[in-house]
């Protein structure tokens, strides 16, 4: 009850909004984020069910379009919602999955 923030509440907002003040790149942040929560699966012998090698910068970025994800919701439902969540676990935090929504607006640099 109450406006009073949880610390972890407070440094997440922190960490948004340092996100939302820089350029996020495939080299500075979604690389590394993708060999940390996506690789194991999504590497360069998907495991299936999963199809598809998301290390490669071009193929995850065909997912952002819903219209390529034709048995998916697309990458951003995936990673904020519990439509086929991504990773399956939930273990993408609020401030990462922000990176891959400010990398997609920066124009996918
Ligand atoms: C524990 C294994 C696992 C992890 C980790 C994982 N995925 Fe998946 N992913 C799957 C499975 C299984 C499917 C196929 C079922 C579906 O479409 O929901 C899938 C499907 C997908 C698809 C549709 C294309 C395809 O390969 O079939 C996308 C896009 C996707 N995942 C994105 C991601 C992203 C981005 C991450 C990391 C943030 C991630 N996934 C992490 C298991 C995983």
């Amino acid at each position: 009850m109450g406006c009073f923030k949880t610390g972890e509440e407070e440094s997440s907002s922190q960490c948004v909004q340092e996100v939302r003040s820089r350029t996020i790149s495939w080299d500075s942040d979604i690389q590394g984020l993708v060999q940390q929560h996506c690789q194991n699966c999504h590497g360069s012998t998907p495991q299936p069910p999963a199809t598809q090698n998301l290390t490669n910068k071009n193929t995850l970025v065909l997912y952002y379009s819903d219209a390529h994800d034709v048995n998916g919701p697309g990458l951003l439902i995936r990673l904020t919602t519990n439509n086929q969540r991504m990773p399956p676990d939930g273990s993408l935090s609020p401030c990462d999955v922000e990176k891959f929504k400010k990398w997609q607006e920066d124009g996918f640099p």
